[in-house]
């Protein structure tokens, strides 16, 4: 049997329906590229689901974590610690902004936010204080964990859940044009004196169709927000480590959150980790003689030391000015081309921001993650050696940020002639 029969026979794979899904099996990584067994090259323009950086493979964290597997591979988080991790923290706190303090580990994005979900609940009710609702943006993709899932807009994708989900007040998108109103929907909510939390994607919302929007009114609304004493959260899980252009999204607004929420690109994109980094208002809130204000929450493998190896190697890499001119660089570039393809008869709207750039598809129906246009699209940029997997018929560039102008180029050119024809 082939890899890909064999596949078909044992895995239940992510995101797709199995019954006629089609798998690519992958069997080398280097710098942009992707290798099947076959040999054929494809370029990685989503980044892996957006957590690579510095290419794949990348020596200097393979080398790390090779270094690391032979010293210590892991070891409980409860009761113990370990250098990597204690690095890893410090080199967190360094980077975020001023205030955030402390560092809470966990295995993913979603993980990451379930833990700040949870913190929020806890913190309000260690306080004897009745804070019980939560506010997000319609449009929010926070995980696929329970908690994640309600602070996720409503729609299709947890249609079957719904029943058994917490409510959330969902403003709406903020832009220039609806200030007022979202200004004026959010004041209601807060009024109530009961909200505990408010989480957002920062400026960039990600799963939905890379949809942006205003900087300001977001810093605005943190603004509001800790007027009422309510918990701001940023998840830049996705935002995080550069994809914005800054290390994080939050770098752009004046106003900065209680809560930010970090995974994804964290280990550069070799090993699952997320963190929930908090301010020492947060962590006070359960510092008590009280044994009952203990956060109680954890993960067999939290503060997997090969996974902060990777992070500390990966944000090493980060240091280097070379590549942050390569992402101004790229970010112009996306921003070029994605004025230039915006102009064709089959493109609704596109968009950048940083080291991200989204086509919207014109291909009839409702731009939504069920609108089927793209799998055709995804279909022949696969055979020309792309792999942009789509958001419906949103098809976001994302790429790992070594990639060359060249390669960019290459990138939009192959997405051009697909569209055209
Ligand atoms: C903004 C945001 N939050 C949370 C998540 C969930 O992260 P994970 O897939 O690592 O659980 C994602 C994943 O795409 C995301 O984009």
């Amino acid at each position: 049997m082939t890899l890909k029969e064999k596949d078909k026979k044992y895995i239940w794979h992510p995101f797709d329906q199995m019954k006629g899904s089609e798998i690519l099996p992958i069997v080398k990584g280097d710098g942009c590229y992707l290798y099947d067994e076959n040999g054929n090259q494809y370029l990685d323009g989503f980044s892996s689901w957006w957590v690579n950086a510095h290419g794949h493979s990348n020596p200097t964290i393979a080398k790390a974590v090779s270094k690391q597997m032979s010293e210590l591979e892991h070891v409980a988080f409860g009761g113990f610690t370990h250098p990597q991790a204690v690095q890893l923290s410090e080199n967190i706190i360094r980077l975020t902004p001023e205030g955030l303090d402390k560092v809470f580990f966990s295995d993913n994005g979603s993980t990451a936010n379930e833990v700040a979900l949870k913190m929020s609940i806890q913190y309000w009710s260690n306080k004897q204080i009745q804070k019980d609702k939560f506010i997000a943006i319609e449009g929010d993709y926070h995980g696929d964990t329970f908690g994640s899932m309600c602070l996720t807009s409503r729609g299709g994708f947890n249609e079957p859940f719904e029943k058994f989900m917490f409510d959330v007040d969902f403003i709406p998108r903020p832009l220039k044009e609806n200030r007022e109103e979202v200004i004026s929907l959010f004041n209601k909510y807060l009024e109530s004196g009961r909200v505990a939390a408010f989480i957002f994607e920062p400026i960039v919302q990600g799963a939905c169709g890379m949809k942006m929007y205003d900087s300001s009114i977001l810093s605005e609304l943190i603004h509001l927000a800790k007027k009422y004493n309510v918990i701001t959260i940023a998840d830049e899980v996705f935002t995080g480590f550069g994809r914005t252009g800054k290390w994080f999204a939050c770098d752009h607004i004046e106003n900065k959150p209680d809560i930010m929420c970090l995974s994804k690109a964290l280990t550069g994109g070799f090993l699952p980790l997320g963190l929930t980094v908090v301010n020492s208002d947060i962590y006070d809130g359960f510092y008590s003689d009280n044994q009952s204000h203990t956060f109680l929450h954890g993960h067999s493998y939290t503060g997997n030391p090969l996974a902060c190896a990777a992070a500390n190697a990966s944000i090493s890499l980060f240091e280097d000015d070379n590549l942050w001119e390569n992402i101004s660089l790229i970010s112009k570039r996306i921003k070029f081309h994605i004025e230039e393809i915006s102009s064709l008869k089959t493109v609704r709207s596109a968009r950048s921001f940083g080291m991200i750039g989204a086509i919207e598809i014109d291909a009839g129906g409702k731009s939504s993650y069920f609108n089927k246009s793209g799998k055709s699209i995804y279909k022949k940029l696969l055979k020309s050696g792309l792999i942009l997997r789509p958001l419906g018929n949103v098809f976001a560039v994302i790429p790992p940020y070594i990639i060359t102008k060249n390669q960019t180029d290459e990138v939009f050119n192959k997405l051009k002639e697909v569209l055209i024809n």
